[in-house]
């Protein structure tokens, strides 16, 4: 099998010098295999085929491998194909000998892994002296995070393992931390598994793993996404949340990705429900495929696809779940200035206590101290509808020096309603900050604002992770006066 000396290598012409993966040390207990999850067949036959791992190529001079081969749901597949493409370019099935690499942890498993392929190559034509040769080089027992340094690849598939970080032995997670530096914070397993697959890449070389998708949208996935758009390209996301894609049931949330060595082009984002078992996995890998699916219009039951022609940059996340807000997100990008450059963004008043200084009472204080408020629930539908909500407002129309607030001598209703509440007001943060100011709200009103045309957008709370009474319900709409 190919080996590489070097210890650095470049990229064609992109982004990132790759460095050769390391040679790490290793625990002086080998790790207990865990992560046990099987794949369904459609599944494989899919991954193989996105991966572009197609009987009618030549697969014998690729080399192929499997990380995590458990009892031999990819191998088995993987062995059919690389058989069949002897067939067709009527070579021997002795020169296959360098073609494939899979490694399991499981001792057990990994001797179920040999069995399936000596079974697929005797079928084949091979003698079983021939067969058993074969399939002993090509199915090692071993940690394929310490073992597949210095091979280089051109297909890694398969479906690592997912192992939390407290589930391993400490020693050996630090050893596969030093190894692996995307494997950051509480980084599950499967992050050093995509990270050793990407490095282990030659150019043109394709990962193609089914996993968690976690790591596209967490902290613990950065390192790993700026590692990816750094150097690769990432050809297809499908979320399979919904599909039915492994043989026991599983406590996590699956995606496919087929990530490339090579620059970035469009990408497939798509969804696959549990209609999408019974579609032919050759039908589904095209109308998956950036190239092939352009003159494709059918849609497949249970396939939601949508073309993203730029990706995300660094370790920005990927927010994959819908195909089409996501290309519609792109195709806006593409056509219209930022919001900013022709607006102000603003997130309106926070008060510190909303119970006091929102009110529906139109009569609360003088009728000047009354600011209309429009509150989240106010654009449910798409169209504004006033709730009848004020803002109590303690803030002068024209600030001079100083904080800007009203002097409540000219405002008895309003002086006697905050001090029936001074003693919850002063507690505030911003009011122990400033006696003098006890009766502020923590933002303060900029009432030239008021009678600007506005845009309101309820789904800011959810990106900023706020609960919904904090920010739009403190949007003002238009001065009261
Ligand atoms: C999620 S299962 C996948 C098995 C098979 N590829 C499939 O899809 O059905 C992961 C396999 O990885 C093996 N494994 C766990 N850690 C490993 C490691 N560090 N190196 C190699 N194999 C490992 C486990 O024993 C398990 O069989």
């Amino acid at each position: 099998m190919p080996q590489i000396e070097t210890t650095a290598r470049t990229t064609r012409g992109i982004q990132q010098t790759l460095f050769a993966p390391p040679v790490p040390a290793r625990p002086e207990a080998p790790a207990e295999a865990k992560g046990v999850v099987y794949t369904k067949r459609w599944v494989v036959e899919l991954l193989l085929d996105l991966a572009g791992y197609r009987a009618e190529t030549n697969l014998i001079d690729t080399m192929a491998v499997e990380p995590s081969a458990g009892d031999g749901a990819f191998l088995g597949p993987m062995v059919e194909r690389l058989a069949e493409s002897c067939r067709t370019l009527n070579r021997p099935l002795s020169d296959c000998a360098a073609s494939l690499l899979a490694y399991e942890l499981d001792e057990e498993s990994a001797g179920k892994a040999r069995a399936l392929a000596v079974r697929i190559l005797v079928k084949s034509g091979a003698t079983r002296a021939l067969a058993e040769t074969l399939a002993a080089g090509w199915v090692r027992t071993g940690d394929y995070l310490f073992e597949s340094g210095r091979i280089e690849a051109d297909f890694v598939i398969g479906n690592p393992p997912y192992i939390r970080l407290e589930e391993i032995p400490e020693e050996t997670a630090m050893l596969y931390r030093d190894a692996w530096p995307a494997m950051r914070g509480r980084a599950d397993l499967y992050v050093a598994f995509f990270e050793a697959a990407l490095r282990q890449l030659r150019p043109g070389g394709v990962c193609a793993f089914i996993c968690a998708d976690r790591w596209m949208r967490n902290q613990y996935g950065a390192q790993l996404r700026n590692l990816v758009t750094s150097a690769y390209g990432v050809e297809v996301v499908v979320e399979m949340h919904n599909a039915d894609a492994f043989a026991d049931e599983v406590d996590a949330y699956p995606a496919i990705t087929v990530i490339r060595r090579q620059t970035q082009g469009s990408t497939v984002v798509a969804t696959a429900g549990p209609e999408a078992e019974h579609i032919s996995p050759r039908m589904l890998s095209d109308a998956l495929h950036p190239a092939r699916r352009r003159g494709q219009s059918a849609a497949l039951p249970g396939l939601r696809t949508a073309v993203v022609d730029t990706w995300f940059k660094g370790s920005d996340p990927w927010p994959c779940h819908s195909p089409e807000q996501l290309a519609l997100l792109r195709r806006l990008e593409d056509r219209f200035p930022k919001l900013e450059v022709n607006a102000r963004v603003g997130i309106g008043v926070a008060t510190g206590n909303d119970s006091v200084f929102i009110t529906k009472n139109p009569n609360l204080v003088e009728s000047s101290r009354l600011l209309r408020l429009a509150m989240a629930k106010d654009i449910a539908t798409g169209t504004l509808e006033w709730s009848g909500h004020y803002l109590v407002d303690p803030w002068t129309c024209r600030p001079r020096n100083g904080e800007g607030l009203v002097d409540l001598g000219k405002y008895p209703r309003l002086r006697a309603y905050f001090a029936e509440h001074a003693t919850a007001l002063k507690k505030r943060h911003t009011a122990v900050n400033n006696l003098n100011g006890w009766y502020k709200t923590i933002d303060r009103v900029t009432h030239a604002l008021a009678a600007k045309p506005k845009l309101y957008i309820a789904d800011i709370k959810v990106l900023w992770n706020k609960p919904s009474s904090h920010l739009l319900e403190n949007y003002r709409l238009e001065a009261a006066a």
